[in-house]
């Protein structure tokens, strides 16, 4: 879709339709005041006539108000006036853009960017406007046999600013949301393709395809090269499956050559069966989204690209699957990580960490200014923050507060858990340095307990994204996050 940005009254919009929203007890906002003073009170008389009463979400399409310009007029509803902060906001924008992609209003001039949003501000009512209807449009109908039959789909959103002076900081707004969205659109089709289509060769293969149509340096190391490097713990889990194991490189170089990088890891498990250590059979299609971290630094280093940030940013992907079979990992294993470590594998399904390990002891020879690793680590995130909050754990403090502000900001938030010493000692092992897991309680501080140990020598960080990158039920599908927290992360180190 266009966005473009737009300064002048809704009244005199030569557009198919005008988005305005309306308060609760029926109070019309700036713009919408202004449009119901040229129509002589129109709109007020809808709205004491109780045709709409401004509940969040709620829509009304107009045709014919007299003296507009705009062929339709649709209010929507934005709730309590006292309320209105970022989740109402995104919400009334979401309910709009579905009202008008389904009653085939191809452009629209939507002047709810110019509502004030509680603690925001302009440029991020702007950026969210184009996330959020990007979100909501988003369709994915590539495996369908037969696709939807022919429609009018929406095209072009102007977007409304109140003062010409605020246009180039609107468009600056809407070229960092598109770059968002698209990077959240590239996870989302990459998360939602099944283990059967999207495997370790496909993602190295649309990584090489990123490389190309974006100027990103690229390298795709081999299981012979793992090898080589003695990726012992990464070998292992790609063992119990007949696709070759990738480890993709990819590297923007926007910034000068003396600066270091920051390196983001993903977890590229194109599904988890938990091999030997099987999973429960429901729902584990569901692990074909074990990718998501991997797919989400593809996400975040294209908008890098897109945005053409000042930065150097590596992304490391090790990528393979989790199967059983003869060759597979067994419970009681020990294997030799790259950084030397031995490690007794007591549960197969523990694989997330084995790969990331030497994933990140690879990110050693960049010498980092930062490392942020990002996965579908454990069920027990999902329990701790459901679907809201991405897990936050790092081995230091600043890079932890930046991230979480990076998520504020991008509306894509993290909540950080505390990484002690303490927890360590659940990992303690008989026969190797380490176990993979740490028993039933604070599952997710101890598989980060078990990464820290391989980030010793740079500043880290991991997102555990297993209850934010993906949702189940009715609406199952890919979220795109958290490439919204990742592009803020990158934007905000490009100063
Ligand atoms: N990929 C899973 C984590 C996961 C579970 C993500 C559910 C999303 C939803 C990971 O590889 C895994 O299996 N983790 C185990 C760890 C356990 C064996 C210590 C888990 O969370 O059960
Ligand atoms: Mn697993
Ligand atoms: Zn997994």
């Amino acid at each position: 879709m266009e966005f473009s940005i737009k300064s002048g009254s809704p009244e005199k919009q030569r557009v198919a339709c005008v988005v305005l929203g309306v308060f609760e007890s029926r109070k019309l906002t700036e713009a919408g005041a202004a449009v119901d003073e040229a129509a002589g009170g129109y709109l007020s008389d809808i709205l004491r006539r109780g045709d709409m009463d401004g509940r969040l979400g709620t829509t009304l399409l107009l045709h014919h108000v007299p003296h507009a310009l705009p062929e339709r007029v649709l209010l929507v509803g934005l709730g309590k006036e006292r309320e209105f902060r970022d989740k109402a906001y995104r919400d009334a924008l979401r309910a709009a853009i579905k009202t008008l992609d389904e009653t085939g209003s191809m452009e629209a001039a939507v002047y709810l960017t110019e509502v004030p949003v509680k603690r925001r501000d302009l440029a991020w009512n702007v950026e969210q406007a184009v996330v959020v209807a990007q979100e909501a449009l988003y369709r994915f109908d590539q495996l369908k046999s037969k696709q939807e039959a022919p429609r009018r789909p929406l095209r072009r959103l102007t977007l409304a600013v109140s003062r010409r002076g605020e246009l180039a900081l609107g468009e600056a707004a809407v070229r960092r949301g598109l770059a968002i969205a698209n990077g959240m659109q590239l996870a989302r089709d990459l998360g939602n393709l099944p283990g059967n289509l999207c495997t370790p060769a496909f993602l190295a293969d649309r990584a090489r395809e990123l490389g190309k149509s974006h100027g990103l340096g690229i390298e795709v190391l081999e299981q012979a090269d793992m090898e080589r490097l003695k990726m012992g713990a990464l070998l292992s889990v790609a063992k119990g499956s007949r696709q070759p194991p990738k480890f993709i490189v990819l590297q923007h170089r926007g910034g000068n050559k003396k600066q270091k990088p920051v390196v983001l890891v993903g977890k590229g498990i194109t599904f988890d069966a938990g091999g030997i250590s099987l999973k429960p059979a429901a729902e584990m299609d569901e692990m074909k989204y074990d990718m998501s971290g991997a797919a989400s630094v593809l996400g975040a280093l294209q908008a890098a690209a897109e945005l053409a940030l000042p930065l150097n940013v590596v992304g490391l992907i090790p990528a393979c699957e989790n199967l059983p079979d003869g060759a597979a990992n067994k419970p009681g294993d020990v294997v030799t990580s790259m950084s030397g470590q031995t490690i007794e594998v007591l549960n197969t399904d523990a694989e997330g960490r084995l790969i990331l390990c030497d994933a990140l002891t690879y990110a050693e020879r960049f010498e980092p200014e930062a490392v942020v690793d990002v996965a579908t680590l454990t069920g027990a995130c999902v329990i701790a923050l459901g679907n809201v909050a991405t897990g936050l754990l790092a081995n230091n403090d600043a890079l932890a507060r930046e991230l979480l502000h990076a998520g504020e900001a991008a509306y894509d938030r993290a909540w950080q858990l505390p990484l002690w010493d303490d927890y360590q000692e659940q990992l303690k092992s008989n026969f190797a340095d380490m176990a993979n897991i740490g028993g039933r309680p604070a599952g997710t501080i101890t598989a980060s307990a078990f990464l820290s140990r391989f980030a010793r020598k740079y500043h880290w960080a991991h997102l555990d994204i297993a209850g934010t990158a993906w949702k189940g039920g009715k609406e199952k599908g890919s979220t795109g996050r958290p490439v919204p927290l990742l592009v803020h992360f990158l934007l905000g180190r490009a100063g």
